[in-house]
């Protein structure tokens, strides 16, 4: 059964396939930034799942790679407080992917949106690999091995945090009874006290003869409070609520960022390097100035005194995130009455861009002649992230009749 507090622990990646941009730092990283203080985190370069698309052509993973660990620290990332690694270094995640893909439906991957959408767009049967279907599978056996309980991803991850849920559900109910379950949890619930036992049965009569979920939620958060418990009653005493098994594999949950849309990229599509119209994070400031004048704007704004309409402009997208509403409704209004050009509004934005990049540019400056301590912060990590991932498939082997003892 379980023995690591899965509420405390954070685990996300990020895939090497180029650099690090601000639709990455606004959907992602900042909130790596934000955890890193208040959980355990594990934070890696996803190596693997940068092959399953880009597989013929490996060569740059490498510099890719320490390119995107600077990025992290320049963004604020602290080494001191979260365990950086990289995901081939953890042959334990491999572990558990092949294990985790014997008892996967292949339904359960074919209706991801990620891959109907990719073999959608390729009909060359010879690019749609045995490891793009299992892709979320990994991903899964990336958060699982981790016993993690929150992942802070992009809003298109979703969907794969999901898959992972439903796998550690598949997994607990196969391999996680235990003997005398039920006197053990009955057991843990007498630990309870008299008063907290009574009520926590109630809660259960209540969940499991009508499905009460507000029931279920109240008789968790009694159980999670409780300080002097063991780890292990607390979750036969979880697991108990809902059934007849132990939580093995905790069921993780995302964490979406604030961004409301998808970070837009320089031509207006969803920013990402596959589209090359990124806006890099550490960027030099004459570059992003650039990138942004040559925008495209409202097309039916040609002359200054042509009136335009702001959601019909990649610009506004930028103001959006980077504007506060003042700002906004000024640009609005300026965009509509013509009363300024888009160079102007342009400028805004640039401006907003270079000052946010200005520290993270400063501090990925110390990281990037120094390789030497690039490596050892992932040797640091990797040990960290390998303790725990060993652990955990210590757990699984043992639920699966693997252990040979
Ligand atoms: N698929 C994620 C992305 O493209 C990267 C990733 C791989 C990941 N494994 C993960 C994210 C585990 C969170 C947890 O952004
Ligand atoms: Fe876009 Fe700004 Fe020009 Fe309006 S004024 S079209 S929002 S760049």
């Amino acid at each position: 059964m379980s023995s690591v507090d899965s509420q405390r622990r954070v685990v996300s990646g990020m895939r090497p396939t180029g650099s690090v941009h601000i639709g990455h730092y606004h959907g992602v990283l900042k909130n790596w930034v934000k955890l890193q203080h208040e959980y355990e985190c594990f934070f890696f370069v996803a190596d693997w799942h940068a092959l399953t698309t880009g597989f013929e052509n490996t060569e740059n993973i490498n510099n890719h790679t320490w390119d995107m660990v600077i990025d992290w620290l320049a963004a604020g990332v602290n080494p001191g407080s979260a365990n950086l690694f990289i995901q081939s270094r953890v042959p334990e995640q491999a572990e558990l992917h092949l294990l985790l893909s014997m008892i996967t439906p292949i339904s359960w991957l074919e209706r991801s949106p990620a891959f109907k959408e990719f073999t959608e767009h390729n009909s060359d049967r010879e690019r749609t690999t045995y490891g793009m279907l299992g892709y979320p599978l990994l991903q899964s056996a990336d958060v699982l091995a981790y016993r993690a309980g929150l992942v802070p991803v992009g809003a298109d991850q979703a969907p794969h945090i999901e898959l992972a849920r439903e796998i550690a559900r598949r997994f607990n109910h196969m391999y996680g009874s235990e003997l005398d379950f039920e006197a053990n949890a009955e057991a843990a619930a007498r630990k309870l006290g008299k008063k907290a036992s009574k009520l926590y049965h109630q809660l259960r009569f209540a969940y499991n003869s009508h499905g009460d979920l507000d029931a279920l939620q109240t008789a968790q958060a009694l159980v999670r409070e409780q300080s002097k418990m063991t780890l292990g009653d607390k979750e036969r005493l979880l697991g108990y609520l809902e059934g007849d098994s132990v939580t093995i594999l905790p069921e993780p949950q995302a964490v979406l960022s604030g961004l409301a849309s998808r970070m837009p990229g320089l031509d207006g599509r969803k920013m990402s390097n596959t589209y090359q119209n990124i806006i890099p994070l550490r960027a030099e400031p004459g570059y992003v100035e650039k990138q942004i004048r040559v925008m495209p704007t409202d097309p039916s704004r040609i002359r200054l005194q042509d009136p335009g309409e702001p959601e019909r402009c990649p610009v506004w997208q930028f103001h959006q995130i980077y504007s506060n509403a003042e700002e906004q409704s000024n640009v609005a209004q300026n965009c509509r009455n013509a009363s300024w050009g888009c160079l102007e509004c342009k400028q805004r934005v640039s401006d907003a861009i270079i000052a946010e990049q200005a520290p993270i540019r400063e501090r990925g400056k110390q990281y990037e002649d120094d390789l030497d301590i690039i490596h050892s912060i992932i040797a640091d990590g990797t040990e960290k992230a390998r303790d725990a991932a060993r652990a955990t498939l210590e757990e699984v082997r043992d639920a699966m009749r693997l252990a040979y003892r």
